[in-house]
């Protein structure tokens, strides 16, 4: 049993869902059903936030970059995801999450982007927990965006460019209203953002695992908050100042 200090919880949690395909490879099956595996790792993930008490969960679940995977491949993702969307409703009302999402949804298939939008609207009120996809989500992209509606609103007088600051910049990015992540995990031992929360994650605490995603069990995410919690988080300071100033977490 791995322990964790419940009041010293990441209020925010990121992951990088990552390994679907090296899972599939490695049981010899298709990549599709290491997708469908991953989505049962989704599952005991957001229970287990849930249950200890995390408030925002965010998933990477599908790239700006991954539309350029194979066709059968893309399609087989959107499937899965309308699939989760259908099962996990009763669960999330249930559990008092709220559905949320980050990336240019508009992208989406129409069938999906209906069900999103569905489930979104049907769980607003829920405030247990907020549970964010990022889908067809890009970093960059997401800062560009933001970049442009300012232009917008400076061009029709709402916003002066004195007033932009990181905290009115960052009212402008899908993630407006949540926390930046505190930690991010990345499973299948890639060391990388891939185009992940790039303003976020300024001072989120990362974590790498080996494990592929399929894989994640409760305990790995036990092991990453137990890690998490055993760091010192300095935003620059040192740790004498940092024992005057109390941060959250
Ligand atoms: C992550 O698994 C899921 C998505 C990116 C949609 P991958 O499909 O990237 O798995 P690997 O990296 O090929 O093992
Ligand atoms: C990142 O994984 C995107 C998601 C987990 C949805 P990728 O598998 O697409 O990332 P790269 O290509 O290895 O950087
Ligand atoms: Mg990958």
């Amino acid at each position: 049993m791995i322990k964790i200090d419940s009041n010293k919880l990441p209020r925010h949690i990121a992951i990088i869902m990552d390994g679907n395909g090296r899972w599939a490879q490695k049981h010899t099956i298709g990549r599709i059903r290491g997708h469908r595996k991953g989505a049962q790792a989704v599952r005991t993930v957001v229970r287990a936030c849930r249950e200890i008490g995390v408030k925002y969960l965010t998933l990477f679940a599908f790239s700006i970059e991954n539309w350029e995977r194979p066709e059968k491949e893309v399609q087989a993702l959107m499937l899965l995801l309308e699939e989760y969307l259908i099962k996990e409703i009763d669960e999330l009302q249930e559990q008092g999450i709220r559905l949320t999402t980050i990336g240019d949804i508009d992208r989406l298939h129409p069938q999906v982007r209906e069900k999103l939008l569905q489930v979104k609207e049907s769980t607003l009120k829920n405030d247990k927990m907020i549970l964010n996809l990022a889908l067809s989500y890009g970093g960059k992209d997401e800062i560009i965006r933001a970049v442009k509606k300012i232009i917008e609103e400076n061009k029709n007088g709402k916003i002066d460019i004195n007033e932009i600051n990181k905290e009115t910049f960052s009212n402008y990015l899908y993630t407006c209203g949540i926390p930046d992540p505190d930690l991010l995990i990345r499973t299948s031992g890639e060391y990388r953002i891939s185009n992940f929360m790039l303003w976020q994650t300024a001072y989120t605490e990362l974590y790498f695992t080996e494990v592929l995603w399929p894989d994640f069990t409760r305990d790995d995410l036990f092991k990453a908050i137990a890690s998490y919690q055993k760091r010192e988080r300095r935003f620059g300071l040192t740790s004498e100042q940092l024992k005057e100033k109390s941060f959250p977490n």
